[in-house]
């Protein structure tokens, strides 16, 4: 394990924000996080991996843990399916790339993702029709507490939309170190249910799609929408898809007919942030250092010198406006890290 005093988090942050840690430590092994633990103790210690989710408002104090566990292995094989354990320091997209040029199928809707393996499960992360816990196997993960390893099963994750048993019950409380995927040799599930995507695929005349097929178009589909963290700050979505019931629902389209929804169950519909932000006037909007994009309002930029503080606090005006206007309370998809 490597520790630094001083660090600047600029590049470790997609939204580009400029802070410092005064306790860095890289992490190469699951043995470095429990020699840490045993010494140090600190249940508050933040654990980082590509920092594609994260807010931080200031300095941190805190220790923070980089995760840089590497590998990627094939564990198990059948003649249909395909076991690969995975390093939580392994960078997602990475992994999606390797996966296609092996022809595995399960990871190409996720493709270009920003982030690493081992924070995917956290958020249960999901693009275009399919979500991590759709090719989730299992987890390792140390508890930051005990310092005990735990292995953690497809059904012992709770997952949900963008969310997870780490984003809840055990939230901060588990470093997640390694995750199995299971993954198809053959006869792949093609998923291009969703609208967009199913568009993109017919105007360029593909009719039966191969998974890289459906990763070119993703690809494609995300960068149109989506501004690419390396040359401008950004988390992705900042907030949810805030999910309503059914008559608060048929409340909201008796103002507005044109509301975009998808049904999830008997009584509750899921509609777009993005959509609630720009009838608030706020998509494109410059705000000082900070806005949301002008291609899509549900992702908040940083112009180029955006304080954590200044990223929050317009976030904040969307917010509120939003729960004035719609009377809808939008929850934050990015973790917001204080100190
Ligand atoms: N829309 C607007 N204004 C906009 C953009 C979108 O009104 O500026 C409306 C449109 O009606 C559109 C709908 O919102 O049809 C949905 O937009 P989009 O297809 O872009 O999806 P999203 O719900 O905004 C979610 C995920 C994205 C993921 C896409 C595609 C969340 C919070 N976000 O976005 O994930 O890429 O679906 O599957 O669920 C991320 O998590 O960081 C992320 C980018």
């Amino acid at each position: 394990m490597k520790t630094k005093y001083k660090t600047s988090l600029k590049n470790l942050n997609s939204f580009g924000v400029e802070c410092f840690s005064s306790n860095f430590n890289i992490i190469n092994n699951e043995k470095e996080i429990i020699d840490f633990i045993t010494l140090n103790n600190n249940p508050e210690t933040i654990i980082l991996g590509g920092g594609s989710n994260m807010l931080f408002k200031n300095n941190i104090d805190k220790p923070i843990l980089k995760i840089e566990i590497k590998g990627i292995e094939i564990i198990n094989e059948t003649k249909e399916k395909v076991l690969i354990s995975v390093g939580a320091g392994e960078v997602w997209n990475d992994l999606v790339s390797w996966s296609l040029s092996n022809n595995y199928g399960g990871l190409e809707n996720l493709s270009l993702i920003p982030g690493n393996v081992g924070s995917a499960p956290i958020q249960n992360i999901g693009a275009y029709g399919v979500e991590l816990k759709d090719v989730f196997e299992s987890c390792r993960a140390i508890s930051i507490e005990t310092g005990l390893l735990r292995i953690f099963k497809n059904n012992e994750c709770n997952f949900s939309y963008r969310s997870s048993i780490f984003k809840e019950e055990f939230k901060n409380k588990y470093i997640i170190t390694n995750v199995v995927f299971s993954l198809s040799k053959f006869n792949h599930v093609i998923n291009y249910t969703y609208e967009p995507l199913k568009n993109d695929l017919k105007n360029n005349n593909i009719l039966s799609p191969n998974i890289n097929d459906i990763s070119k178009s993703v690809i494609t589909i995300r960068s149109r929408k989506l501004p690419n963290p390396k040359e401008t700050g950004n988390c992705g979505s900042f907030f949810k898809n805030p999910i309503i019931k059914d008559l608060d629902f048929k409340e909201l389209t008796k103002k507005d007919k044109d509301i975009p929804f998808f049904k999830i169950s008997k009584n509750k519909i899921k509609i777009p942030a993005a959509w609630l932000i720009e009838k608030c006037g706020f998509k494109g909007l410059k705000d000082g250092n900070t806005g949301t994009h002008d291609k899509h309002a549900l992702i908040i930029i940083n112009h180029g010198n955006a304080t954590g503080c200044e990223i929050f606090n317009f976030s904040q005006k969307i917010k509120n406006k939003v729960l004035k206007k719609f009377n809808i309370l939008l929850e934050e998809e990015v973790n917001i890290i204080d100190k």
